[in-house]
């Protein structure tokens, strides 16, 4: 057979090979141990060694350009089969972005990065403690006996005892003054810590709702005075509220756990639901404070006659209303995306003192 025929047979059976099956049929035939070529390659020994020469050269020239061609197809092969599997096992793993209510940092959160700012500018730390308290924390330690009147006008949430357990029962805290003993159990003195937090009373109207927040002021020291508290208290508020007039006035109160003690109000206007600081004719009143009882010191394991300070307790969903004109207190806890959408911060302007509180 012509070799140009042969060679272009099977050049032309590799092109038209459809898969490695057929490809592999093609091999077979021509260069296979029966295959066409290697019977003629066998054949070479009956020549006699002049023409075996010359025809086993040309030979072996058909049979190289051959098994060339198949091997190129064969990775063809592979290739398409690999593009038509990415092809065909394509999976889309991306999601359309879906727009989402963008949410702001509550008022209340924003207060308390502000004040813990301005706190710890003045050398407090801050200090926590449990949600759910035990009744000695809440009200013993604080110098409220089991039949002080001050129990009752706590308004508390007992949580539940099991049957038979006769133990007094846990209360959700009503103020976060337990965290002065914890804070003095765990320290000692001297101490300047300020623990802000949720706190619970059953109570629900325009400016009471059944959970708020406080933040309890505590420092203790060998001289610390009543003069001290007014300072620490009139330099916050102006820092806090970020205006030059800023009217507080001291009025003399009780607390079980301070002596003496007395209620703070800061002087402010409602003109059409506008609230207003330093001016107008209204009070509201924004904190308790006093001078820490001896009984409330020794409660928490600091010597009385070594130690004294002052100790305050403030309203801190009061002071954010008063200084972001918010007048509704019930509207904070509602969870609304309107309101937190016109009363929210953006969640990047953490407050602090060289930058401005409130940007
Ligand atoms: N615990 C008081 C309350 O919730 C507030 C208070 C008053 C805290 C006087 C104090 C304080 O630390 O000295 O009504």
């Amino acid at each position: 057979m012509d070799l140009t025929e042969l060679r272009g047979k099977y050049i032309e059976a590799v092109a038209q090979a459809a898969d490695e099956a057929a490809l592999e049929d093609v091999r077979l035939a021509a260069l296979g141990k029966k295959g066409e070529i290697s019977l003629m390659m066998a054949a070479l020994g009956k020549m006699d060694p002049e023409a075996r020469k010359a025809a086993g050269a040309a030979l072996n020239v058909v049979k190289t350009e051959i098994d060339a061609a198949l091997r190129a197809r064969k990775q063809g092969l592979a290739d398409a089969a690999l593009d038509e599997r990415l092809r065909s096992e394509w999976l889309d793993v991306t999601l359309p972005g879906r727009p989402r209510p963008r949410g702001t940092i509550h008022p209340v959160s924003q207060v308390m990065e502000e004040l813990t700012a301005i706190f710890a500018d003045m050398g407090f730390s801050v200090a926590e403690g449990p949600q759910v308290e035990s009744d000695w924390y809440n009200f013993d330690a604080l110098n409220i006996p089991p039949e002080h009147p001050a129990r009752q006008e706590h308004d508390t949430f007992f949580m539940h005892r099991a049957e038979g357990d006769d133990r007094p029962p846990h209360v959700l805290r009503t103020h976060t003054s337990p965290v002065q003993i914890r804070a003095m159990m765990a320290q000692g003195a001297p101490i300047r810590v300020i623990a802000p937090g949720r706190v619970y009373r059953m109570d629900m109207d325009q400016t009471h709702t059944p959970m708020f927040h406080q933040v309890e002021g505590l420092a203790i020291d060998r001289d610390i005075s009543m003069a001290n508290l007014k300072w620490v208290l009139e330099e916050f508020c102006r820092a806090f509220f970020e205006v030059d007039k800023v009217e507080l006035r001291f009025r003399a109160s009780h607390f079980p756990f301070t002596e003496p003690s007395a209620e703070v109000d800061i002087r402010y206007s409602n003109v059409g639901g506008q609230l207003r600081i330093g001016e107008g004719d209204k009070w509201m009143e924004i904190l308790g404070s006093g001078m820490v009882h001896p009984k409330v010191l020794a409660a928490a394991g600091v010597d009385p006659d070594q130690w004294q300070g002052f100790a305050f307790g403030l309203g801190i969903d009061r002071i954010a209303m008063l200084k972001y004109g918010i007048p509704d207190l019930r509207a904070f806890f509602e969870g609304d995306l309107r309101w937190l959408r016109h009363y929210g911060f953006a969640a990047l302007d953490m407050p602090d003192l060289p930058g401005g509180l409130s940007r």
